[in-house]
């Protein structure tokens, strides 16, 4: 059976090595596929990964830009408004569905719009244009100092599609500078007329006084009577000169006509201790702190605020402080800082038991503690209502 089947076997095998190698092909072709495929499926995995990352990083962008106090406002390149975020609607008080589309320029007076578009001149020619301080106007007509930082926006290829802007409301701190600009030159015109004073008194005086002395001894000698009186006319004079002068120096040691305001006083006494502090307490005002404060608490609020302010310096070793003043149904005046907080059985010595006299005088009340997040917290408040603020003197 074998021997009759031997030819048709060899033709088998034949059959049988074609076949084989046909699968080996598919074979080969099958793991190629699937090694195309993996890959495929890895460089999908990656760019979906990828697509998170960006989608991610897009709502994050997308959350700042929403969240921001500041105004942030997308232009076209003809300045048409594209984009409006609520910090926009808030400061400038236009709703999104009413500026979209309409000229950045609706924000401001013409002026400060030939500005912007040089600035937006000068981006397309530099690429760059600084921040810059300008005065924008709201919906209501009304006024707003703003910085304004506008920055080139491209596409993918690098070209210019339109200008990002951000502008913040600086009205408070201009108002804060001029404030602090004003004490500074009170301050400097008293210490001009505290030298004057001084000149007068030690120069001026001196010199009238001693050329009367002299006119005396003369007389003394002249015997002429009617010399005599003539220079007693003279002396009378000279005598007369000097208490004008006295007066004139009265007038000039008593403070300006108008005292600065406390707000201005506070910042005053708070940039003066920046140099012994090393930095800058943070100050914040809320209230009418300027309305109706007997000139009396005013003044141990600026004793109270300048001993904390010294204590910080002398004993904290902090690196940031911050100060509050409050007015409402009480003054409240807070000082903290984050140095090494305060030791709850230190025994008060002058400083901050004057501090408590201070308060308990105005019918108020004094706390100083080491905060549970580091640092010192000190509390010093009055009571601004009539019934209760119990002062005299
Ligand atoms: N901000 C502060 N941080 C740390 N320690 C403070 C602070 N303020 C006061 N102290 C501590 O309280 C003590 C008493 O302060 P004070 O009565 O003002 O007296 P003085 O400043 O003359 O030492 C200080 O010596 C200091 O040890
Ligand atoms: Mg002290």
């Amino acid at each position: 059976m074998g021997d009759l089947r031997s030819p048709l076997t060899a033709e088998d095998a034949d059959d049988n090595l074609v076949q084989q190698a046909e699968l080996a092909r598919h074979a080969q072709l099958v793991d190629e596929l699937r090694q195309e495929l993996d890959d495929t499926n890895r460089g999908l995995i990656a760019l979906h990964t990828e697509l998170e990352a960006a989608r991610a990083a897009e709502a994050r962008l997308a959350a700042i830009v929403a969240a921001s106090d500041d105004a942030m406002i997308s232009v076209g390149p003809s300045l048409l408004v594209q984009t409006w975020n609520p910090g926009a609607q808030r400061l400038f008080g236009h709703a999104e569905q009413q500026i979209l589309d309409r000229t950045i320029g609706t924000l401001m007076p013409e002026a400060a719009f030939d500005n912007f578009r040089s600035v937006v001149e000068q981006i397309r020619s530099q690429g760059h244009a600084d921040s810059y301080q300008s005065h924008w106007h709201r919906a209501d007509g009304t006024n707003v100092d703003v910085a304004v930082t506008v920055s080139p926006m491209r596409d993918a290829d690098g070209a210019l599609i339109g200008f990002s802007t951000v502008a913040r409301d600086i009205t408070h701190q201009l108002a804060a500078q001029a404030e602090l600009a004003a004490a500074r030159a009170d301050r400097e015109v008293m210490a001009e007329r505290d030298r004057i004073a001084r000149d007068l008194h030690d120069m001026v005086i001196q010199r009238v006084f001693g050329a009367g002395l002299a006119l005396q001894s003369i007389t003394a000698r002249a015997g002429r009577p009617d010399a005599s009186s003539r220079i007693h006319k003279v002396i009378d004079e000279l005598d007369a000169t000097i208490r004008e002068l006295r007066g004139t120096i009265f007038n000039l040691n008593q403070p300006t006509q108008k005292a600065a305001s406390l707000r201005a006083q506070v910042l005053d006494e708070t940039a003066t201790a920046q140099d012994r502090l090393g930095f800058a307490p943070a100050v914040e005002f809320a209230g009418p702190v300027d309305a109706a404060l007997p000139d009396e608490t005013a003044a141990h609020l600026l004793a109270a605020l300048r001993e904390a302010l010294s204590n910080i310096a002398r004993h904290a070793r902090a690196s940031a402080a911050w100060v509050t003043v409050h007015a409402g149904d009480e003054l409240l005046l807070e000082v903290t800082d984050n140095g090494l907080g305060i030791d709850p059985a230190v025994t008060r010595s002058s400083g901050l038991t004057n501090l408590r006299r201070r308060a308990e005088k105005l019918g108020g009340m004094f706390e100083v503690a080491g905060r549970p997040e580091g640092g010192t917290r000190l509390r010093w408040r009055i009571p601004l209502t009539a019934k209760s603020s119990p002062h005299s003197s």
